[in-house]
């Protein structure tokens, strides 16, 4: 891995290189996040987990649960929900456990700018930090595999694309592409060094850098619920994301998807309560009944395996405790 410079060509570089224009593009003063708070969401671009309705909030609630038992039920405990948007998802886990004392902390960086890594504390120890969608949304470098060597992707003034010869080398097909994501691994090295009871991430991607390269259409750009495909059209009025290459990260000491997450802790349950709840009501539906009938279709899309329920669950817990892991 080498600086930030164009490597290999002794000059100075075109242009930006990927990960800075797409940190501008997102996070700069005019960018897609800037121009309207936390954002995107309100304008429509995409819906996530949190977003479906509130059953991944609750489920995610039975999660907690589980650990927070594990870990002899500490008292004060807390849960942080990193790149927390609006906020929704937390909402979902205090209306869950309203029976809990946990305390729940949203951390955005477009309310409040900085790395957000820092601004946790340091011993994370009685604590569990979670994210959705936050590490597809962390500036990536691009590199591009060729017989002759590896390019890196930079983006000239005029806004066209600029390949540069570089020293980074990933494992990857011959004339594929994949993205490098070095901030999302050294954000997640960094919770991870604040020893955290257990770090989940949800997000979609793959198992492997090669994987995704040799699968195409990981660099996904959203706008008005649409994909897009020119990251480099239009700049600050997309989101741009990739796929999340697991094998970046850490090793996480559990890898599932969505779907198997959500059942393990139990989503089955939480729908079927929701069914029986809404057939006791039915002849006179009060808003109660019409939130419990509304897991149906909840569960729906949060399992749906060739959407939210075909992305994965990243699970790592603190190497001190002993307790067993999610499955
Ligand atoms: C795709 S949105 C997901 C929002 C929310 N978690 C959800 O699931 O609806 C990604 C969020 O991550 C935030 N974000 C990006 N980089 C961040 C960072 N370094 N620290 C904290 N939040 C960040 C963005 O501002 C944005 O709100």
């Amino acid at each position: 891995m080498t600086g930030d410079g164009a490597p290999g060509t002794g000059t100075t570089p075109p242009g930006e290189r990927f990960d800075h224009f797409m940190e501008r593009c997102l996070y700069g003063p005019d960018g897609f996040y800037a121009s309207e708070g936390t954002a995107g969401r309100r304008r429509g671009d995409f819906i996530t987990s949190p977003e479906v309705g509130p059953l991944f909030g609750a489920v995610l609630a039975e999660a907690v649960d589980t650990w927070w038992h594990e870990l002899g039920r500490p008292e004060p405990f807390t849960v942080y929900d990193v790149g927390c948007g609006p906020g929704t998802l937390l909402r979902s886990v205090a209306a869950a456990r309203p029976d809990r004392s946990w305390r729940l902390v949203g951390i955005d960086r477009v309310a409040t700018p900085g790395a957000s890594a820092d601004r946790l504390p340091d011993d994370l120890s009685d604590s569990v930090v979670v994210a959705n969608e936050l590490l597809d949304n962390l500036p990536f470098r691009v590199v591009e595999r060729r017989a002759d060597g590896c390019f890196e992707v930079f983006v000239s003034e005029g806004g066209r694309e600029v390949l540069v010869p570089t020293d980074v080398s990933l494992d990857i097909p011959i004339g594929t592409r994949a993205p490098l994501q070095e901030r999302a691994a050294h954000w997640t090295a960094a919770v991870l060094e604040r020893r955290p009871a257990r770090l989940c991430l949800f997000d979609y991607g793959a198992a492997t850098t090669a994987e995704l390269a040799a699968r195409g259409g990981w660099l996904r750009t959203y706008r008005g619920h649409q994909r897009g495909d020119d990251p480099l059209a239009d700049p600050g009025r997309v989101d741009i994301t990739t796929d999340v290459a697991w094998d970046q990260l850490p090793r996480p000491a559990a890898l599932v998807s969505q779907r198997e997450f959500l059942q393990s802790f139990g989503i089955d349950e939480l729908v079927e309560q929701g069914r029986r709840h809404w057939q006791a009501s039915a002849h006179a539906p009060d808003v109660e009944a019409i939130r419990m009938r509304s897991r149906i279709s909840e569960a729906e899309a949060l399992l749906d395996p060739q959407g939210l329920g075909g992305w994965w669950a990243a699970t790592w817990r603190n190497e001190g405790d002993q307790t067993g892991l999610v499955s």
